[in-house]
């Protein structure tokens, strides 16, 4: 059954520019130290990802890189917006750590008053590891984020958050098993090998039409993916969800952020959706 198309709803997203983009430790099986990174080249692919957003009416605001701090980029791991109000992130390697305050310090100058952020108590890699339906917000566990992270969440944001345990070292974040489509209609993609059996079984009782991804498209991170609603930007080599994607009424745009996928990240981890008041009147 092919749906009508589907509607976009404006997004605010923070991004970090790649200008200090390197990989110089590993701390997941995708960054291997010794494979050189073209960093024009980075900075080009994530360019294109901005200007996509842009080109589709949302607002990018911009993070200041800091040299030291390679794996920036990353935006997505350095906080979770919902309603909103910040929860602080708190990484789980030394090497990331000092990002958290980097993120803390832009709410805090950008109009978020200090009673909406947190600093949190607990290891928390963002919406690496936290990701936002209409229902619930979806939470990994197994390689980064603490569970203690699960509840502090919850008890922050009011919502009820669906602990996941991952399994695989490849999908160490949430993030990279799983991408919310319609966060108005809890309607999400996911690679289930990724999950341990007892999150498998919660996640087909969650979202028993869910779109299922295929080792392959996982494998290409197809699932660090970015949804407006409608318009899925996703990892380009994932070409086995488009035309599940299109049948859903979706409209897959590939891109190509090759360089970025040696750090072990696509789309998503490159992009923090800000949800909720703190959105201003939209440009
Ligand atoms: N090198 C980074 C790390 O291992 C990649 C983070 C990717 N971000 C994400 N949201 N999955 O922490």
């Amino acid at each position: 059954m092919r749906h009508t198309p589907r509607e976009a709803s404006p997004r605010r997203y923070l991004m970090c520019p790649p200008t200090h983009f390197k990989v110089t430790y590993s701390i997941n099986p995708w960054m291997d130290p010794t494979k050189p990174v073209d960093l024009p080249l980075a900075l080009a692919q994530w360019e294109d990802l901005r200007d996509r957003y842009r080109a589709l009416g949302h607002t990018v605001e911009l993070l200041d890189p800091s040299p030291g701090l390679p794996d920036m980029v990353f935006a997505a791991n350095g906080a979770t917006v919902v309603d909103g109000r910040v929860l602080g992130a708190k990484f789980a390697y030394p090497e990331r750590s000092a990002e958290a305050a980097a993120h803390l310090d832009w709410f805090r100058r950008n109009g978020y008053p200090d009673a909406d952020v947190r600093e949190p108590d607990h290891v928390n890699e963002g919406e690496g590891d936290f990701a936002v339906t209409a229902s619930w917000i979806l939470a990994g566990r197994g390689f980064r984020s603490s569970p203690l992270s699960h509840d502090e969440a919850q008890e922050f944001f009011g919502r009820p958050v669906i602990g996941l345990e991952l399994v695989d070292p490849r999908y160490y974040h949430l993030d990279t098993a799983l991408c919310v489509l319609d966060d108005a209609r809890d309607d999400v993609m996911y690679f289930p090998d990724a999950f341990s059996p007892g999150s498998r079984a919660v996640l087909e009782r969650l979202f028993p039409g869910a779109l299922i991804a295929t080792d392959q498209d996982a494998a290409a991170l197809g699932l660090n993916a970015v949804s407006d609603g409608r318009h899925v930007l996703l990892p380009q080599a994932a070409v086995g969800l488009y035309d599940p994607l299109r049948e859903r009424g979706y409209e897959p745009i590939g891109m190509d952020l090759g360089e970025l996928l040696k750090g072990g990240g696509s789309v998503k981890c490159c992009t923090q959706e800000l949800r909720g008041q703190g959105r201003p009147a939209h440009r």
